[in-house]
């Protein structure tokens, strides 16, 4: 058995985060399993070891947190993300409810209207900003109607999601930040009632089965966080990167218009070029080895989805966006026990996005961005495009 190669690249950095690809490639040439001496954590970076590590939930467990953090990874302590069996099982159901698939298509209709109506008078402007005027646009309307929220209240959750990742990164000023936005949203939760939520709506419904006493008050609040938590800033980005990732190749584009067919697919592969969440967090119970490479137990690992998505192992030609490629088996989601519940939500609205601009657009060119630099959502804060 042999020691970890190590390197002294720091994954958070604000240059690193901005362009990160170069340096996965590096950390996965190096070796299967990595120390970065920075964090003091092992990364995996490989396509199939990441995916045998989100298998292995014993091993690599969540329960002592997904973040870089003492303070997160004591915040995130009773959410799904952090639980095991059996407790991780009932509240997965609870949101699966909601969230499976069958429950979700009946919303596409809707969706697709929606993303007409916010698309059209955009296009016809000639440019706009990806990211305030659509991509966060979207998810803000549609999941802000579907949990019952006021406009205040979404726009609350809206900066607590974004919060959420960015808190999960090294203790910083950002993660200290983030970490007084996550508490203030909290204590809201913890000050709601039915009367918070349009009449008829999902937060309604939860919160009047607590009041007739069929799910611990306390439950409720955990669930709605667990739903809308991580439902946003993902989102957000998975729309703001794949727009960014179109207008760069205007042969992908122009296959799209050509064949609506398509649009499935890169989606698929949009979430594998440019994965939302880009680094997550285990903690490794028990010595385990990646080839003749020594993971020691008792480590901090960093699941580095944004490197294994890459790994030309895995994918051929993994730095082309090619909406022609079968990307549906990339780990954008993660893998396993906690692979994403909002997993078809999220893709129903992704979709809606890109068929209602595909169907409008010939062309579209970038111009000025800003990349947000979360810890842990990759995306943009600004996209300016112009479409013809
Ligand atoms: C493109 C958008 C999204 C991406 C890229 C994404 C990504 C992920 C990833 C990578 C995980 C796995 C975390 C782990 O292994 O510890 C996860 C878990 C989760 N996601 Fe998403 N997500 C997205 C959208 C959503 C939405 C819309 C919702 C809810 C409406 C949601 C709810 C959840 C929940 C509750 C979990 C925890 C599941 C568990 O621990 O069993 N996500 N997501």
């Amino acid at each position: 058995m042999t020691e970890a190669a190590r390197s002294t690249v720091d994954l958070f950095a604000p240059d690193v985060a901005a362009e990160p690809y170069p340096h996965y490639r590096e950390l996965r040439d190096a070796g299967p399993v990595v120390y970065l001496e920075k964090l003091d954590t092992y990364a995996l970076t490989r396509y199939e070891d990441v995916r045998s590590a989100l298998r292995d939930w014993e091993t690599f467990t969540s329960s002592e947190g997904t973040a870089f953090n003492p303070a997160m990874n004591q915040n995130v302590r009773g959410v799904i993300l952090t639980a095991e069996p059996p407790e991780h099982g009932a509240l997965r159901s609870a949101l699966l409810e909601r969230l499976r698939l069958t429950s979700v298509r009946e919303l596409t209709a809707w969706f697709h209207e929606q993303a007409d109506e916010m698309v059209a008078p955009l296009v016809e402007r000639g440019g706009f900003d990806v990211v305030s005027e659509l991509a966060r646009q979207f998810p803000t309307k549609l999941l802000g109607e579907l949990i019952g929220f006021s406009p205040e209240l979404t726009e609350k959750f809206v900066i607590g999601s974004n919060a959420v990742f960015a808190a999960m990164g090294p203790m910083n000023d950002k993660t200290e930040r983030a970490l007084g936005i996550i508490g203030d949203v909290l204590a809201t939760i913890a000050g709601m009632t039915a009367a918070d939520f349009a009449p008829g709506s999902m937060g309604e419904s939860l919160y009047l089965a607590a009041e007739r006493g069929e799910i611990p008050h306390e439950h409720v609040g955990k669930l709605l966080w667990n739903y809308a938590g991580p439902a946003f800033d993902t989102t957000i980005q998975a729309i703001s990167n794949l727009v960014w990732a179109l207008a760069r190749d205007p042969e992908q584009l122009a296959l799209l218009r050509k064949e609506p067919d398509l649009v499935p697919g890169a989606v698929e592969e949009g979430l594998r070029y440019e994965p939302p969440i880009q680094i997550w967090g285990r903690f490794c119970r028990k010595d385990v080895s990646f080839g003749d490479v020594l993971l020691p137990a008792g480590s901090r690992v960093a699941i580095v989805l944004g490197a294994a998505n890459r790994d030309e192992r895995h994918y051929r030609d993994p730095d082309r966006f090619d909406v022609q490629r079968n990307a549906r088996d990339s780990l954008a989601f993660g893998y396993g026990m906690h692979r994403c519940t909002g997993a078809s939500l999220a893709r129903l609205q992704i979709e809606a996005v890109l068929r209602a601009l595909a169907g409008r657009v010939r062309g579209i060119e970038l111009g000025e961005s800003k990349r947000q630099l979360n810890h842990t959502v990759r995306g943009f804060e600004t996209l300016w495009v112009r479409t013809t």
